[in-house]
């Protein structure tokens, strides 16, 4: 059994489902969880492996990049897995995609992470400011919940083989 961390960052609360989803899979494998927001993380001193995941806000992934920064001399002796959360993924188009993926890498350099994912997520106009609902309309967001709980869970359960733990 491996103490496991899911960091995550979140701004209207669809990444923190997810990882709260993955904990549970990791959870139910064996594993003792902790499913935290990445500014409440103090010291990832007794952990055997992290999972970092953030939504992308104007093509930026929220909170990683800082999180990897200040705890980078942990994470580098650590399995490190990772995953971005956006609505580029909902349309699948390859260059949205293949944007996210590089955005995703770069916030996590240094690091080399064992998996990188990438998640559709939710818009929720009724939860967004008036300047985010302005932003998403400008560039024609998709709205509504594109979350995909099986490739959620199918993702997590491979990472501990992945992660050697
Ligand atoms: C103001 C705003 C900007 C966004 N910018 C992007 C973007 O650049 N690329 C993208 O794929 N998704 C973008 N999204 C979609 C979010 O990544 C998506 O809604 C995600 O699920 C939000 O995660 P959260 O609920 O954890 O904050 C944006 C959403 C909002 C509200």
């Amino acid at each position: 059994m491996a103490r496991i961390l899911v960091a995550y960052a979140t701004k209207h609360g669809s990444t923190a489902e997810i990882a709260q989803a993955i904990g549970k899979e990791l959870l139910a494998a064996g594993h003792a969880v902790d499913v935290m927001e990445m500014g409440t993380v103090a010291s990832l001193g007794g952990y055997n492996a992290v999972i970092i995941g953030g939504p992308v806000y104007i093509g930026k992934m929220v909170g990683a990049g800082k999180f990897v920064r200040r705890h980078a001399d942990e994470l580098k002796k650590l399995p490190v897995a990772g995953f971005i959360v956006c609505l580029s993924a909902v349309s699948k188009d390859p260059s949205g995609m293949e944007n996210t993926e590089k955005v995703l890498h770069a916030a996590l350099s240094p690091l080399q992470p064992v998996s990188e994912a990438v998640f559709a997520g939710r818009l929720d106009p009724a939860g967004l400011s008036w300047l985010e609902n302005w932003m998403t309309k400008k560039v024609k967001s998709p709205v509504g919940d594109f979350r995909d709980w099986t490739a959620i869970a199918s993702w997590a359960r491979e990472l501990p083989a992945k992660m050697g733990i």
